[in-house]
């Protein structure tokens, strides 16, 4: 049962109300036009029927009271009274008196004499007319015509049309619930329809039925479903492929990520059995040179001092370089080692800065890649820090719980617009590729910053996803640990 108010705004109740409505007023003024002809006609008839009556009997009778012949004028006036409309007929004589008096009801000798039978309230159209012979009066002829019959006719007329109206307006009334029935029930399909396309069913279908406006509308409406669906499915494949390819992308930056710190690895190897030997070796010769120099000795001993000079120079780039390209303390005494050579040295190179750090928690288990991309990640935040920050305090948390790893980087520096940075105003490889390489280990990466208060970086790595290969790691770290250090910085060391 459809509420009130959605009963009175619906098309079909709209439709039906307001044909009834024209209906009953228009068939109204009908029958009410139809009475009023009727009513004037008749009326119009009885006067004239009646003052032609009135007119013979005056002359006929005049005759008959020269000859003071009342009973042959009873008789002449006995046939005329069975006209069925004639109430009465009196007739009087000179002074008034009544002579004869015929019909059903009799009046007193001076009725209230009626002009037209419209203006008759008492039900009798009385009439009167002098009789005279030779221009001498005679007497009067006084009738009255009974309206009973009029208003039955004119009644039976009103009835008639009435019932003519009023089984129009049920014909109307049918025909337009028919009709209204048949156009509300298609649209309401059709916004039935609507609602399922609105709530992502595409396989609704609008009978066509007709080939009127309606069924035109609901063709067209199949046809825009159809073509919507198909979109949409078009939509959704491009991206169930996106994101294959996002996947395959994500896949390969990782394997890149591996490859890159394989090639690191083999290059810190290589740099350090290869290069680290010959220049040991150099050194040994040198300082061989120095000690068994027989002649010329200041000069031997100053070419030696700069072999060994250069040579020590060069072993420390080179130690820098295996250092930074593949720090061998992860390797050999694990990440938290690392971690903490790598925040040391950088606090003594930024000795403005008060540095804490905080590492919790088992890192032994972690996997190699995961415990590759927090020390690169830390290494660039610090290189950041130094960079664009201008902090004068900096705090790492590391924190290693059963199911994951969470690490925030944050200093107190100047900080940055995230809104100019997020709309690529700003674009550095730094952020992203830390983002890349949490999402590549199906972890969170966050950041957030506002001018003037500093920058913080948050985030999350699963510990059981990521790389597979095992690492392997020194016993010494394999156990959970706790260190807490706080440091002011005061010259500049290098390790
Ligand atoms: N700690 C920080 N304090 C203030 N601003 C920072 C900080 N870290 C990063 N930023 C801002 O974010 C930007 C992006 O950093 P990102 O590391 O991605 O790039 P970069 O350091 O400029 O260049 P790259 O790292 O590629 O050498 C920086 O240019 C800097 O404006
Ligand atoms: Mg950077």
């Amino acid at each position: 049962m459809p509420e009130p108010s959605s009963l009175f705004h619906s098309l079909r109740f709209q439709l039906i109300a307001s044909v009834v409505t024209i209906e009953i007023i228009m068939l109204s003024l009908l029958v009410w036009n139809n009475i009023a002809i009727i009513h004037s006609t008749h009326t119009d008839r009885l006067r004239d029927t009646a003052n032609s009556m009135i007119q013979q009997i005056a002359n006929t009778s005049g005759n008959y009271m020269v000859a003071v012949d009342y009973a042959t004028l009873k008789d002449y006036l006995s046939n005329i009274i069975s006209y069925k409309e004639l109430a009465y007929i009196v007739i009087t004589d000179r002074d008034d008196n009544s002579v004869i008096a015929l019909g059903t009801k009799t009046p007193d000798l001076r009725p209230q004499i009626d002009t037209h039978p419209a203006q008759v309230n008492d039900g009798v159209f009385d009439i009167s007319q002098q009789i005279q012979v030779a221009g001498q009066p005679m007497g009067r002829v006084l009738m009255g015509f009974s309206l009973a019959l009029m208003d039955d006719a004119i009644s039976k007329s009103r009835n008639r049309g009435v019932s003519i109206a009023f089984a129009e307006i049920v014909l109307t009334i049918i025909v337009t619930i028919i009709i209204g029935l048949g156009l509300t029930r298609r649209l309401g399909q059709l916004s039935i329809a609507a609602a399922g396309v609105e709530a992502g069913d595409y396989s609704v279908y609008v009978p066509t039925e007709t080939n009127d406006e309606v069924g035109k509308t609901a063709t067209a409406f199949n046809k825009m479903v159809s073509e919507v669906s198909r979109r949409t499915q078009q939509l959704l494949q491009e991206e169930k492929r996106t994101q294959q390819l996002l996947s395959e992308n994500r896949l390969l930056i990782h394997k890149s990520h591996e490859v890159q710190e394989e090639e690191r690895k083999y290059l810190a190897r290589e740099l350090h059995d290869e290069l680290g030997q010959c220049l040991t070796a150099i050194q040994a010769d040198a300082e061989s040179i120095k000690d068994s120099a027989p002649k010329d000795k200041t000069r031997i001993i100053a070419s030696a001092d700069a072999i060994l000079n250069v040579s020590a120079h060069i072993y420390d780039v080179v130690h820098s370089m295996m250092r930074r390209l593949r720090p061998s303390v992860l390797d050999n005494l694990g990440l938290e080692e690392a971690l903490k050579e790598e925040i040391d040295g950088w606090c003594k190179r930024n000795s403005a800065l008060a540095c804490c750090y905080k590492i919790k928690g088992d890192l032994a288990s972690l996997q190699e890649h995961t415990r590759i991309t927090i020390f690169r990640i830390v290494q660039e935040c610090l290189t950041n820090i130094a960079k664009h920050a201008a902090a004068t305090r900096v705090n790492i948390n590391l924190d290693s719980d059963t199911d994951k790893l969470h690490l925030t980087i944050s200093d107190n520096g100047k900080g940055m617009n995230k809104n100019l940075y997020d709309n690529h105003c700003n674009m550095g490889l730094g952020l992203i590729g830390m983002r890349e390489r949490i999402q590549a280990l199906n972890g969170h990466f966050s950041y957030d910053t506002s001018p003037g208060n500093g920058f913080r970086i948050l985030i999350q790595i699963p510990k059981n996803t990521g790389d597979k290969t095992k690492a392997n790691m020194p016993a010494a770290s394999a156990h959970e640990h706790s260190t807490t250090m706080d440091r002011k910085s005061t010259g500049c060391s290098h390790d």
